[in-house]
């Protein structure tokens, strides 16, 4: 059977994003049960709705990703307690214009990674206001707040710490069951 296409989106533009590198060890993960692909937002530009018809040129080729994309993977930092503003951005832009939201019913799944000990769980809960009830997807339920130590993924995106290894082999695995029950519906309904 075909792979689940997974869009994972990171809510950080840093270069040495501790989330990136969340994302790119849950990839690896999931290797055996999505294709994923990263999509950019960090050259979305600020969102402004005199410029919706048409999108400029990067929302329509994110729009198009996401449209393409089975399932969406949001890796994200906090920002002063809630969803970064790059992040944020590239919401909004996707929803619009009125009518052409790329994210209906599309399963999404929520993680996040910081140094701090409640580690993204003000920002995730945000952010699965805004998925859910702000934009319509079908966000997994379930807690995956991810407290970050240097040494905790390698160079080459393997987790060396066990116990983080299973919780997070153990959570891509229930996000691809997730998005495997939803797809029949998401077929019917796109019929
Ligand atoms: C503007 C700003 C606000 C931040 N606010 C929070 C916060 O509310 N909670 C938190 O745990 N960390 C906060 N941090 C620290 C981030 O967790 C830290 O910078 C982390 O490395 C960001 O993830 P990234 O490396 O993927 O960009 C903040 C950082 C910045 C730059």
């Amino acid at each position: 059977m075909a792979k689940n296409k997974l869009g994972v989106i990171v809510g950080s533009n840093r270069r040495e994003s501790i989330n990136r590198r969340l994302a790119q060890a849950l990839v690896q993960l999931g290797a055996d049960r999505f294709e994923a692909k990263f999509l950019r937002i960090d050259d979305l530009p600020m969102y402004n709705q005199d410029n919706e018809q048409p999108v400029p040129a990067p929302v329509a080729r994110f729009k198009g990703e996401i449209e393409a994309s089975d399932a969406l993977l949001f890796v994200t930092p906090e920002h002063s307690r809630s969803v970064p503003a790059l992040l944020k951005n590239a919401i909004d832009w996707a929803a619009r214009p009125y009518g052409k939201n790329s994210w209906r019913d599309k399963p999404a799944a929520v993680i996040g990674a910081s140094a701090g000990v409640i580690s993204t769980a003000v920002a995730q809960a945000h952010l699965r206001a805004v998925l859910g009830s702000g934009i319509g997807m079908h966000v997994m339920g379930g807690e995956a707040y991810i407290q970050f130590k240097p040494d905790m993924i390698d160079a080459q995106s393997k987790v060396t710490d066990e116990s983080v290894r299973k919780f997070l082999k153990a959570y891509v695995d229930q996000f691809a069951a997730f998005a495997g029950r939803l797809a029949p519906q998401r077929a019917a309904a796109a019929a």
